[in-house]
């Protein structure tokens, strides 16, 4: 399972890639409007800091603008991979882009109809958003499991599922039970996924306990 960050904060990016669980990077446009800085630039700082895809959104809604605006992004380093909209422009855009060799994440997914869509045009990834559909009353981990299992019976299908839009460190064991390929998520909850009070607890009396040994290991 790859972990990917969600989020155009660099310290965050540098700090979290130094622990080596990070294999990628997702921004969107209002992550680059968030991070306040410029989205060339931006992109171009992930890139080099972590090797693994970092997707950097299209704007256009139409074919021929998304494809001059992924000239431009795909030019700024070997792993960025272009996400474009699930829409029939975006889905036009990716297959020729995928057809050309380049890395294409399809984002705005929300049913397994657009989900089986994305693997015909050849996506890299699809970005299944479980947080957007939880805020609206709909399982999103339920959509994963389909999406899972719909791609398992097909063997020309590639495409990566992306689980995108997660607010909770359940949602990351949950995609993990599930068998998803890949979990984005915010710094924070990558930071949480560490953290339980019997560690701390239990870390404490070691510590403790070693100390009254007198001794040390260096
Ligand atoms: C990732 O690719 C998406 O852009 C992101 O996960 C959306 O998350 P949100 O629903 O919290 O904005």
């Amino acid at each position: 399972m790859k972990f990917f960050l969600d989020t155009g904060e660099i310290n965050d990016i540098r700090e979290l890639a130094e622990t080596g669980m990070v294999d990628g990077v997702t921004t969107n446009p209002s992550i680059v409007a968030k991070s306040g800085r410029k989205f060339v630039d931006l992109i171009k700082e992930i890139c080099a800091t972590v090797p693994g895809p970092v997707s950097a959104e299209v704007t256009a809604l139409d074919y021929d603008t998304m494809m001059k605006e992924a000239d431009v992004l795909r030019k700024i380093a070997k792993n960025v991979a272009i996400k474009v909209p699930l829409t029939v422009d975006g889905l036009r855009t990716c297959k020729r882009l995928s057809s050309e060799g380049t890395m294409v994440n399809v984002t705005l997914c929300f049913t397994c109809g657009q989900a089986i869509l994305a693997a015909k045009a050849g996506a890299s990834f699809v970005s299944p958003f479980v947080g957007r559909l939880d805020d609206l009353g709909v399982d999103g981990m339920q959509l994963i499991d389909d999406i899972v299992g719909i791609y398992e019976n097909y063997d020309n299908f590639k495409t990566e599922v992306l689980v995108a839009s997660v607010r909770s460190v359940e949602h990351v064991v949950s995609a993990a039970r599930y068998g998803a390929d890949v979990i984005t998520c915010p710094p924070s909850i990558l930071r949480q996924l560490y953290a339980h009070p019997l560690t701390e607890k239990g870390l404490a009396s070691f510590a403790k306990d070693w100390e009254k040994t007198g001794q040390s290991i260096l």
